[in-house]
């Protein structure tokens, strides 16, 4: 699939306030062996892998499809690639307002596991904390 797609998709799956990739982005993303991009047909998310961890840059749904299980969906196929990748843990960061992601994290057994202050800015200006959460795999 190409850059363009996978943007595309991307698009119909981040809130507007929080976009934090652009076409560039998924151009590199597509060469480096460091990134996996993980889609179905209305849902993306983007790992970063490295020797021991799997970190989730972002997981989205369409919103028009959000709270129908496409999303716990995705997270379980990122749990099962993550084992086989063979990483010890996968990390993410969410803000700290952002209810359904933290329930979707929880329903999987991802635990709090520090915090990021003043983390990310919205679109007015303000300021929210992240969240950073954690699942064990061993
Ligand atoms: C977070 C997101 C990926 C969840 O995807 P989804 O397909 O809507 O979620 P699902 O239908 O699979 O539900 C998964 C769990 O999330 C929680 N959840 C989903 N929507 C919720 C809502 N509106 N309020 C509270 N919890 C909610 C529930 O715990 C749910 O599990 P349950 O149905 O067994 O109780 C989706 O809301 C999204 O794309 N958000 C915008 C992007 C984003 O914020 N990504 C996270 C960045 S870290």
């Amino acid at each position: 699939m190409s850059a363009e797609k996978y943007f595309n998709l991307y698009n119909k799956c981040v809130d507007i306030d929080s976009i934090q990739f652009c076409l560039e982005d998924f151009k590199r993303f597509q060469k480096s062996k460091k990134i996996k991009i993980e889609k179905e047909k209305n849902s993306i998310a983007i790992l970063a892998l490295t020797r021991r961890e799997v970190e989730i840059y972002f997981i989205g749904v369409a919103e028009s499809l959000r709270g129908r299980g496409l999303g716990k969906k995705l997270l379980k196929n990122i749990i099962s690639f993550s084992e086989c990748y063979g990483a010890d843990f996968i990390i993410l960061e969410v803000g700290v307002n952002n209810i359904p992601a933290k329930n979707m994290y929880f329903s999987y057994n991802f635990i709090e596991y520090g915090i990021r202050k003043n983390y990310y800015r919205n679109s007015s200006g303000s300021r929210e904390d992240a969240i950073i959460m954690k699942l064990n795999l061993n």
